[in-house]
């Protein structure tokens, strides 16, 4: 019998990595969630239920230690990681004449630095295996830009050049790398915004609604079951960007 799929996902406690914990733990997949901060104890044990696997692994996706320690973990206990999905990320919206350095650097160094040390890691391993799958989550803002999100469109325009040179790389040794770019999603990152920016979103989207974590659950599913794409960017935003 093969050995189940060990999956990471990184800043998995909400949202879309959360979704995409339940959905691929239901396909039978070992799935283990990086947060940021430690969950309460009841919550863990919530999700221990459902197959997903959360103490041991916190940690800041954008410190070097903290990745390396996570996957060690990782490899020390079941020996192999066979996908990882790098979806932590953050914003801080402002207008590029009014962002500081800090705001800038803040959201690079967790969106895009975070991706590139896990990236790094876990390929390390992957290549010893001879096989693994990458999922990036990307944005539609690092396809085509979004006013007041220079930070934000730079770290998510940067994970499709990490994607796509990750994946030239990766090709002989068995190893495939893809991003997702979601448009407007229903998490709290877009419950951030003013209820009247979300409705100016809503009126622009062709399908008429946010899309649900869900929905990007069920692209990164595809995306591990399909063996022959690699290097892309699936666009999934209810026609925003038609
Ligand atoms: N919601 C959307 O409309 C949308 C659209 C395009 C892309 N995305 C991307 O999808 C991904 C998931 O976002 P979401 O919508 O579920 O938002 P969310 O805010 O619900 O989830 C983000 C997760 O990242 C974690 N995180 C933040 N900083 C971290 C760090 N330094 N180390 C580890 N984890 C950290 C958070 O704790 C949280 O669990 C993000 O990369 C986001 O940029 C979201």
């Amino acid at each position: 019998m093969m050995s189940k799929k060990i999956v990471l996902i990184t800043g998995g406690a909400k949202g879309i990595g959360l979704a995409a914990a339940k959905k691929l733990s239901s396909k039978e997949m070992k799935v283990i969630i990086n947060t940021h901060t430690p969950l309460e104890e009841k919550e863990a044990k919530e999700l221990e239920k459902q197959g997903i696997i959360s103490n041991g692994f916190e940690g800041d996706v954008s410190n070097e230690n903290d990745a390396k320690r996570i996957v060690e973990n990782i490899i020390n206990m079941y020996g192999h990681i066979d996908v990882l999905i790098n979806n932590a990320g953050i914003t801080k919206d402002k207008l590029i004449f009014r962002m500081s350095l800090d705001e800038f650097e803040d959201v690079l160094k967790v969106n895009l630095i975070g991706t590139f040390n896990m990236t790094k890691l876990v390929i390390k391993c992957m290549q010893k295996q001879r096989s693994g799958n990458i999922i990036n989550i990307s944005s539609i803002s690092g396809l085509h830009g979004n006013i007041g999100q220079g930070n934000y469109s730079a770290s998510k325009a940067g994970i499709v050049g990490l994607t796509k040179t990750t994946a030239k790389e990766g090709a002989i040794r068995g190893i495939r790398c893809n991003a997702i770019a979601p448009g407007m999603i229903d998490t709290d990152m877009v419950h951030k915004m003013s209820e009247q920016r979300q409705n100016e979103f809503i009126n622009q989207i062709p399908l008429g609604r946010f899309g649900k974590p869900e929905e990007i659950a069920d692209t990164i599913s595809y995306l591990i079951e399909n063996n022959y794409i690699t290097g892309q960017v699936i666009t999934v935003d209810g026609g925003l960007t038609i």
